[in-house]
């Protein structure tokens, strides 16, 4: 075993990689996508009518074994729609992690709703369900089949489980939290498009699932997501919503509500099928990087690189290495080493519940997650940096 030192693990992944610069992660794009942008251009048709959209949302569907896709215009709109489908108003109380990207949470402020955050375990950095279970039994109280906070008076309305960076959450522990206590379950999935918990794509558990396609994801569209679900119904509401609530007439502009411009532009849905069609390739190559980086991180004292659990399937979207207690006040000059020579390293988000917009908010005991940010590291993850 190698004894740890920033400086010999910068050495090891440069050696690894190669010169750089690094990013934490970029797309994989070239002839294909440009051939499907060209064939959107020259049909004339780049907007959200193309027939690209629905080829691109056909797809999803057949990849991720979800009864209904819409796709629009990034994943935290999915999330903002989701939600508001499911009737999440002003006031009502959303389960959210602390540990999530901030467009986990703004999707439920912009709706007038009160996240409530909660903890997360290291083994998959995702909802801790025994602890938010013992939570939940001592501040709510269960009055017409519905979860009444206590302390608040307002109802918990939904639980959001964020799958992080490409690994499946609990989401068993999840759905049946969500029984027990009355609870809606969107399906924060943005990072892993082409990652299954015993064979079943993320973001089809819950009553409804998001994904993004944002340029740093495995398959990207510049700027895109989608949202899925198995009820036509919930489908159909979303579909409408997203495209203005504009009710179907030949000339007229008759909408029916006040509804939104979400709707992902044909350009986009003709890249995101070129990056579709690939996505078996993409995963192959994030495996290899995940072996080679594993070699590395085998032989080092103090650092672990985490590696996918039992009846998951992972995308290895991003790389990840957990260092151990004693070595992570190392964790800045890691990054801080990285960043010197192109190895662009980072940490796990803060947690949303120290930032500005949202100190005030909810919280249950968050040990679980400062514990992840301190103690986690994502490296290059890019699909391009293995052959
Ligand atoms: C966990 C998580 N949730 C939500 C989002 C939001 O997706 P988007 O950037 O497409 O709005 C992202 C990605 O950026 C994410 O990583």
């Amino acid at each position: 075993m190698l004894k740890f030192s920033p400086n010999l693990i910068i050495n090891l992944i440069k050696n690894l990689l190669g010169k750089g610069p690094h990013p934490l992660h970029e797309p994989s794009m070239g002839r294909e996508e440009i051939d499907f942008v060209n064939r959107t251009i020259k049909k004339n048709f780049v907007s959200t009518k193309g027939i690209y959209v629905q080829k691109f949302e056909k797809r999803i569907q057949n990849y991720t074994n979800s009864k209904y896709v819409s796709s629009l215009i990034n994943g935290t709109q999915a999330i903002f729609i989701a939600l508001k489908v499911l009737n999440i108003k002003s006031n009502d109380e959303v389960l959210v992690p602390a540990l999530t990207f901030i467009g986990t949470v703004n999707a439920i402020t912009y709706l007038g709703a009160e996240p409530h955050f909660v903890d997360s375990r290291i083994d998959d950095f995702g909802i801790d369900c025994k602890k938010l279970e013992n939570y939940l039994s001592k501040i709510v109280v269960i009055k017409n089949n519905k979860s009444v906070n206590k302390k608040t008076g307002r109802i918990i309305k939904a639980i959001i489980p964020v799958h992080v960076f490409g690994h499946p959450c609990d989401i068993e522990g999840v759905m049946n939290l969500s029984k027990k206590f009355k609870l809606k379950v969107v399906e924060d999935a943005a990072e892993c498009f082409g990652s299954f918990y015993k064979k079943k794509h993320l973001g089809t558990f819950g009553d409804i699932g998001c994904l993004s396609f944002n340029g740093n994801k495995i398959i990207t569209t510049g700027g895109g997501g989608a949202v899925l679900t198995s009820n036509k119904k919930i489908n159909d509401k979303i579909k409408h919503l997203i495209t203005t609530a504009k009710v179907e007439h030949k000339w007229e502009y008759i909408h029916d509500q006040v509804g939104f411009n979400f709707r992902l532009p044909s350009l986009n849905a003709a890249f995101g099928i070129a990056q579709i069609k690939k996505i078996n390739q993409f995963l192959k190559l994030k495996r290899k990087l995940f072996l080679k980086y594993q070699n590395v991180f085998n032989k080092i004292e103090g650092v672990k690189l985490y590696k996918e659990k039992k009846h998951s399937k992972s995308n290895y979207w991003l790389q990840t290495i957990i260092l151990e207690k004693k070595f992570c006040h190392f964790k800045n000059a890691l990054i801080k080493n990285g960043h010197k020579k192109k190895i662009y390293m980072r940490p796990a988000w803060r947690l949303i519940s120290e930032l500005k917009p949202y100190k005030k908010k909810q919280k249950m005991n968050l040990d679980g997650s400062r514990k992840i940010y301190k103690q986690v590291i994502n490296l290059p993850s890019s699909q391009a940096l293995v052959k």
